[in-house]
């Protein structure tokens, strides 16, 4: 089959369009013919050699797809030959074809094109897991969330949107009509102002009950600052650095604070299927009805992947970057 091939770890124009071996669905998988996959951060790490993927997981980047099943390993019993699907992969959806376990796939909603079903899970995973699962975000609290119009942003302000916080966001400015028009009542340019004074200032002193981070080091002080009495700080990246010097960690203490960090693509298979069944439990019918979308900021032929990667690293989108899969 002809699958995106990483020649040699490093930058966007290391991939190429090559031959790779179709992947055999083992026990409860099926074999599904991508229509679409989307682009997430960790490819670019992958591509760069920096995240390597875990043990048995396919070395062909992509960690989301949708497509319709070709096949049915041992032991199917969920789906048929010709189903629409899409779900979480831990690796190998950069593919003319992939495997995913028959549990971890979703039906694609009604309503949705293969575009849309290939941009949805990775994010709204991610966001469903942090905002619920995590943080218990509650109707009538406060949220901030960091990177609002990234793709796990625009998803979390739609699912807390529809728990009913109220939602502050960062980013940069051209990107704030969007997250406004999904759901966020304030969007701080973080460039131009100190998100922590306009959080203070937006809040009447009093701060947030929930954070969503992707920055990590130099948010992490004023993370701390915004929160709130039994406020819960979720980190989900590390995109601005690791190491913190003088932090001040006495709004652990005095403000009773829940840190807390995870990643999805290490999690156990039955923890993704827990979580799939949650989070499609909670917002299919929101997807059918059309009033929760991802957000998708472009589409490109998977010829032009390396074009796709370049435009992540230079943070031009808002949303989800798609890749079209074409045979
Ligand atoms: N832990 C997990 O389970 C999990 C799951 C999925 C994704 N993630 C991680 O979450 C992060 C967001 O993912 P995504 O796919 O939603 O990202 P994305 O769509 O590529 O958006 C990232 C955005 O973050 C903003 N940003 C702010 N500060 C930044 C900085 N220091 N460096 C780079 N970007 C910065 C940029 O928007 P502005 O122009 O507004 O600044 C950028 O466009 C990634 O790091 C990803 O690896 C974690």
């Amino acid at each position: 089959m002809k699958a995106i091939i990483v020649r040699q770890p490093g930058g966007p124009d290391q991939l190429s369009l090559g031959e790779w071996e179709k992947p055999v669905p083992g026990q409860k998988e099926i074999l599904v013919k991508v229509a679409a996959t989307a682009l997430n951060r960790a490819d670019t790490l992958q591509r760069r050699g920096m995240y390597p993927p875990p043990p048995g997981a396919s070395p062909i980047l992509g960690l989301e797809m949708a497509g319709t099943v070709a096949a049915l390993g041992p032991g199917c019993t969920r789906w048929k030959v010709g189903d629409a699907v899409c779900g979480l992969l831990a690796g190998g959806g950069y593919a003319e074809y992939t495997t995913i376990h028959e549990e971890l796939a979703m039906p694609v909603p009604n309503g949705f094109s293969m575009e849309e079903a290939a941009a949805m899970p990775e994010v709204f995973l991610t966001a469903f897991q942090a905002l619920y699962w995590l943080a218990k975000l509650k109707k009538g609290e406060r949220i901030l969330i960091h990177a609002g119009a990234s793709g796990v942003g625009t998803a979390a302000i739609q699912l807390a949107r529809k728990i009913g916080a109220e939602i502050l966001v960062t980013a940069s400015a051209p990107k704030h009509a969007v997250c406004r028009k999904l759901g966020a009542t304030l969007a701080i340019d973080y460039k131009s102002q100190p998100f922590e004074e306009a959080v203070i200032s937006f809040t009447s002193g009093e701060g947030v009950d929930v954070i969503i981070d992707f920055i990590a080091a130099p948010y992490l002080q004023p993370n701390l600052n915004c929160l709130r009495t039994d406020g819960r700080l979720v980190i989900l990246a590390l995109m601005g650095g690791i190491k913190v010097e003088n932090l001040n960690m006495l709004p652990i203490l005095r403000n009773r604070l829940h840190i807390m960090g995870s990643t999805l693509r290490a999690r156990s298979l039955e923890y993704k299927i827990r979580l799939t069944r949650d989070m499609m439990d909670f917002v299919f019918e929101d997807f059918e009805k059309g009033s929760i979308k991802p957000v998708i900021d472009r589409v490109f032929d998977w010829k032009e992947v390396a074009e796709a990667h370049a435009y992540m690293e230079a943070n031009k989108n808002t949303g989800k970057i798609v890749l079209r899969i074409a045979a």
